[in-house]
Order: C-alpha cells, then sequence, then structure tokens
C-alpha cells in the first residue's frame, strides 16, 4: 500500500519552490529508500494552493483533473531550474473571517485520500498550515519567502535568488546613475523584515540603507547624500526596504485595503524618499521599485540546493510521523 502525499505553494511564489517539489517527489519515489522507510509513496500536486483545496470536487473527474497533478520523477525531472511554482499559487485565506471555508477543505483532503500534506509556504500560509493541523490534518511545511521572516529556521527558499537580482540590478542602475551624476532610491521588497534590503545593499554597496526595524530620519538621509556629493562621489543608492518607516509618521502603503490575511499593501515609500531629496538637496533623484522582478528568473545554485535538501527533508518528516513541524535550517 502506498502512502498518498499531497504537496501544495501557497501565498507568494518565489525560485526554489520548483527544486524542492522536484526532490520531494524523487526522494518519495526513490525505491532504494523503501527499506529504510518502510513505506512507499504516491504524490499529487494541488493546484494554485489552498484555492484548490477549496475548489476542487473530489467527486467530479474533470475537477479533479482542474484542480491537482499526479507527480512522478518524470514529470518533475527538469523542474528544478525553474522559478515561480509549476503548481501555481494563490494568497486565498481558507480561515478568511469573512466566509470560513477551512471545513471545506478538510473533507476534501479526506475526500481525495491524501494522507500527508507538503505546504510549501511564508508567514501566512504556513499559520494556515499550523491551524489545520490542529484540526487534524497531518502535515509539514517547507519555508519559502524571498522575505526570509519565518522565526525558528535560518533560512526561506527565494531569498538568496533575491538578494542576488537586487545586486545585479543595482549594478544596472549604478551605471545611469554615475553617467547622470544622480540619487537613486530604490526599494526592495520584504514586508516588515529588512533583510532583503539589507543583504542586497551591503552586496550592492548602497549608500544608505532603510529597513523596517529602525525608523529613519528623513534629514539625516539628506544630510548623508550631501556628505558622500561633497566627497567628490557623482551618485549614491539609497536602497529602502518596503516596510521601511520615516520617524513620525505612518506606513506607507501603494493601495487602500488589506489582502485576505489582512496584511497592507506594502510600497511606496521610495517615492517619498525621492520627492524629499529632490525637495530639500537641490539633487537630481530617480526612484524605482524593484517589486516583482526581485520574485522572477532562475532559482540560484544555492536555492536549488536548499531546495533539494527541503524536499528531501519533508519525506523524511512524513516517513517520522512528525507532522505539525517545518523543515529549517538552522546552525
Ligand atoms: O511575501 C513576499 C512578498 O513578495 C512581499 O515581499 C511583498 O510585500 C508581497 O509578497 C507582494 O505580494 P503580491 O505578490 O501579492 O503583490
Amino acid at each position: 500500500m502506498k502512502t498518498k502525499i499531497g504537496v501544495l505553494s501557497a501565498g507568494a511564489d518565489c525560485p526554489g519552490i520548483n527544486s524542492a517539489i522536484h526532490w520531494l517527489v524523487y526522494s518519495a519515489t526513490d525505491k532504494d529508500l523503501v527499506p529504510r522507510r518502510g513505506m512507499m509513496f504516491d504524490i499529487v500536486g494541488i493546484v494554485d494552493g489552498w484555492k484548490g483545496l477549496i475548489e476542487v470536487k473530489p467527486e467530479k473527474k474533470e475537477s479533479v483533473k482542474r484542480w491537482t497533478m499526479p507527480l512522478s520523477a518524470d514529470i518533475v525531472r527538469t523542474w528544478d531550474r525553474y522559478g515561480g511554482t509549476r503548481l501555481g499559487t494563490s494568497r486565498v485565506n481558507p480561515f478568511n473571517p469573512q466566509k470560513d471555508r477551512s471545513e471545506e477543505l478538510i473533507q476534501n483532503i479526506k475526500k481525495l485520500r491524501i494522507e500527508a500534506l507538503v505546504v510549501i509556504g511564508g508567514f501566512d500560509s504556513l499559520g494556515v498550515a499550523y491551524k489545520l493541523y490542529r484540526e487534524g490534518v497531518k502535515l509539514v511545511g517547507i519555508p519559502k519567502t524571498i522575505d526570509k521572516d519565518l522565526s525558528e529556521t535560518e533560512y526561506t527558499l527565494g531569498f538568496d535568488s533575491a538578494v542576488n537580482i537586487i545586486t545585479q540590478d543595482i549594478d544596472r542602475l549604478r551605471i545611469t546613475a554615475g553617467s547622470h551624476s544622480r540619487i537613486f532610491v530604490v526599494e526592495s521588497m520584504g514586508r516588515r523584515a529588512g533583510w532583503l534590503a539589507l543583504e542586497g545593499g551591503e552586496a550592492s554597496g548602497a549608500a544608505v540603507i532603510l529597513i523596517p526595524e529602525h525608523e529613519f530620519v528623513m534629514e539625516r538621509v539628506i544630510e548623508l547624500l550631501k556628505i558622500r556629493k561633497k566627497s567628490g562621489k557623482r551618485y549614491s543608492i539609497v536602497l529602502v526596504s518596503e516596510g521601511a518607516k520615516p520617524r513620525g509618521m505612518e506606513e506607507i502603503h501603494q493601495k487602500r485595503g488589506r489582502d485576505g490575511f489582512g496584511q497592507y499593501y506594502l510600497g511606496g515609500v521610495g517615492g517619498f524618499i525621492a520627492e524629499e531629496i529632490e525637495k530639500h538637496a537641490k539633487m537630481e533623484v530617480r526612484y524605482t521599485a524593484l517589486r516583482h522582478l526581485q520574485r522572477g528568473g532562475s532559482p540560484t545554485a544555492y536555492d536549488r540546493r536548499m531546495g533539494r535538501k527541503f524536499g528531501i527533508g519533508a519525506v523524511d518528516m512524513i516517513a517520522n510521523e512528525d507532522f505539525g513541524r517545518m523543515v529549517s535550517w538552522r546552525h
């Protein structure tokens, strides 16, 4: 008898998810590991994250075909080198207080005969996973988010690829900034964690790095830029994380409202900073928000390797019945 594993990716996509799925399937279907694990597995992918498990009608063949995808080593053979998620994803929250659909989802897992679920998710989706575990669903998590804002793990899939993109993009901007003697304000993602801006800024030699963990003072930013200019520097890069907050002001949002998880739509602080510099420093300024470019492209070597470790780790946890926890990278 084979144990049926379901796998889904939920929340934001990022490079490394497909690598984790590739290795999860390879490990789960590796015949040499059967004697050690004492189990064999069938793997089914769920399309579009939690949405797929809510919308699927298990009694209807067409619907099962629409929302699930049987996975084999043959099918996922080349997935490890592609960014995004081949299973698709969504930001649907099954526990949305406006319309709670968690019970339907739990019933669908049972009807699809999924005995263990692997959730590749970030802050919000692993939160959903934990709630489902408390409702009796056997599952394990794999941490992924370019924000690297999860506790209990030192790495989340996608982070290294995003830092590399920030570094490469700033290298490009530096060229035009130098030609024109301009200040470039570059805005990175990261929600309320400054890792992306900090490590991307360190790697690319940004003159000023602003992160959500420390409110910043606009006058001081301008002062630093003036000092640099006086010392003969033709240009400066200011790298600001989308969640960074000017002291004494509200957080800046790109649009009103919140998503299904109650998260604000962050973004726009770079535009504010650019305007302030131009107003008070008589310097020519341009503003670039990197936004979703940071989540695109293929995974770096590091993300492929971490996807491998996380994918294999998830199967080991299922074999050990170590449910309700996530694979993590520590020490
Ligand atoms: O959590 C990952 C992330 O990329 C954040 O850095 C960003 O604020 C958010 O997702 C953007 O979400 P969306 O893709 O829904 O616009």
